[in-house]
C-alpha cells in the first residue's frame, strides 16, 4: 500500500505567513502541520510515500524532511503540481508511484485526535474499491457532505450543498485502488476549475463500491483560516493527535 500526502497550494488565507514557506509546515502545537499526516500514514504501516506540494516555497520540504528514514520510511518522493487544479487533479499526478497498489491519501493539512489504523487495515482486506471517513460537524456546507438512505447507505456526495443532506463531512482520508487514476482521467473540472475528489467518490459509488468508516476523536482542518489553525493547535496540547500524547 502506497501513501500520498497533498501539500500544495498558494496558502493565501494563512498570509503573511505563507509569504515565507508553504501552508503545510506552519507548527500546529509543537510540530509543523505536514508531520501530522505523515504521522498517520507511518502508523498505518505504510512505508513508501510521495508528497505532493506545489506554490513558491516546494524546496522547504527538503531540509525538513529529507529522504523521511527519521520517520522510518523506506522511501519519501516529492512531486510538484503546477497549478490549484484540485485534490484529484493532485492525486493524479502519483499515478506511475502508485501502480498497481491500493493508495491512502492524506489531505496535509487534516489532522486526527485518533489514528487511523482500524480504517486501513479494513480497507487493505477490502478486495477493491474505494473507502472514506465521515465525521459530524456543525458547518457540513464548507465540505462533501453525504446523503444516506435509511440503511445508513450513501446515496450521493454533495461538495459543498448550501443545504447539507445530512451533518457529515467527507474528512481528507481517502483510500482508493489503483483504478482511482482512470476515473480521474475521464472528469471534468468543476464550476470552481478543479478536478474535485468528492466526483472521484462519486465514481465509486456508482460502482457500488464506495465503503466508509464513522470517525472516531475529532478531526482538524487545520489549513482552512487561521482561526482554524489555531484551534488545531489548542485541540493538539489537550489530547494529542494520532493517538499520542
Ligand atoms: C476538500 C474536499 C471536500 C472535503 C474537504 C476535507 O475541500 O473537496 O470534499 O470535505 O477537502 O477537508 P477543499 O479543502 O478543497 O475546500
Amino acid at each position: 500500500m502506497k501513501g500520498v500526502i497533498t501539500a500544495g497550494g498558494l496558502g493565501t488565507r494563512l498570509l503573511p505567513m505563507t509569504r515565507v514557506t508553504n501552508k503545510h509546515l506552519l507548527p500546529v502545537y509543537d510540530r509543523p502541520m505536514i508531520f501530522y499526516p505523515l504521522e498517520a500514514l507511518v502508523q498505518a504501516g505504510i512505508e513508501d510515500i510521495m508528497i505532493i506540494t506545489g506554490g513558491n516555497h516546494a524546496g522547504d520540504f527538503l531540509p525538513l524532511l529529507g529522504d523521511g528514514s527519521e520517520f522510518g520510511l523506506k522511501q519519501l518522493r516529492y512531486t510538484y503540481q503546477r497549478r490549484e487544479g484540485g485534490i484529484a487533479e493532485a492525486l493524479s499526478l502519483t499515478r506511475d508511484f502508485v501502480g498497481e497498489d491500493k493508495v491512502v491519501v492524506m489531505l496535509g493539512d487534516n489532522i486526527l485526535e485518533k489514528s487511523i489504523v482500524p480504517y486501513v487495515e479494513k480497507f487493505r482486506h477490502q478486495p477493491h474499491g474505494a473507502r472514506i471517513l465521515l465525521k459530524e460537524v456543525e458547518h457540513p456546507e464548507f465540505y462533501g457532505v453525504p446523503t444516506l438512505d435509511e440503511t445508513g447507505r450513501i446515496i450521493q456526495i454533495t461538495e459543498k450543498p448550501s443545504s447539507p443532506p445530512t451533518r457529515y463531512a467527507v474528512i481528507g482520508v481517502y483510500m482508493y485502488d489503483h483504478r482511482v487514476f482512470d476515473i480521474i482521467s475521464r472528469l471534468t473540472p468543476s464550476g470552481r476549475g478543479e478536478l474535485e475528489i468528492t466526483d472521484v467518490n462519486n465514481a465509486y459509488l456508482e460502482e457500488g463500491l464506495l465503503d466508509y468508516d464513522i470517525l472516531e476523536g475529532w478531526w482538524a482542518d487545520c489549513g482552512e483560516t487561521r482561526q482554524s489553525l489555531h484551534e488545531a493547535g489548542c485541540l493538539v496540547a489537550r489530547t494529542g493527535a494520532n493517538n499520542r500524547e
